[in-house]
């Protein structure tokens, strides 16, 4: 009985350590996607939607490579610029030249990763510290963070 137990527990372990490895070698080869991490803690983030939201094709493409697809896009500035009004201008001013929060179009960044597209989306998803909360829990979508970027980008000098 005890040795069919230990014989069992072993060819168990050695099952664990076959699935460990076929999963790691996915991972290691191919290195596609974008791995998003918290500003503050650089925990992993969730991005699983929020109530109602549709994973969009540029949210898909984004965090697959990091570049975001409305950079110079009309229809998405123009999207982009109401969401920044609605959400962002009363602390990072009308041109994001900053107010309470940081300018937004200088080369200074208080977060190492907030002058990529990258690390925007991070902040604004997940929030950064003190009164820049998340947006994800404000009811703001991925997609729309990457609008909101888009726009950002259009305000540099
Ligand atoms: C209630 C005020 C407030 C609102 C509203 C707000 N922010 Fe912020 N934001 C801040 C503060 C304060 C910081 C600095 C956080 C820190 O030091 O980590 C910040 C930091 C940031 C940063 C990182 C800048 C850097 O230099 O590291 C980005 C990007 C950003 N905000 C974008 C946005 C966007 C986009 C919106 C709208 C969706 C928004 N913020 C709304 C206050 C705000």
């Amino acid at each position: 009985m005890r040795q069919t137990y230990s014989r069992s527990s072993a060819s168990f372990y050695t099952a664990i350590l076959a699935t460990a490895a076929v999963l790691t070698l996915p991972a290691t080869s191919v290195r596609a996607d974008v791995e998003f991490r918290h500003a503050l803690d650089d925990s992993v983030l969730d991005l699983s939607p929020i109530k109602g939201e549709e994973i969009t094709e540029a949210v898909k493409s984004f965090r697959k490579d990091g570049v975001n697809p409305y950079n110079g896009n009309a229809d998405a500035l123009a999207a982009g610029k109401a969401l920044f009004e609605e959400n962002c201008q009363a602390c990072h001013h009308a041109d994001a030249t900053g107010g309470m929060g940081p300018s937004l179009v200088d080369d200074v960044f208080v977060n190492s990763r907030a002058n990529t597209d990258i690390g925007m989306f991070e902040i604004i998803h997940s929030g950064a510290s003190g009164a820049m909360r998340s947006f994800s829990q404000r009811g703001v979508t991925q997609d729309q963070i990457l609008k909101i970027i888009s726009y950002i980008h259009s305000l540099k000098k």
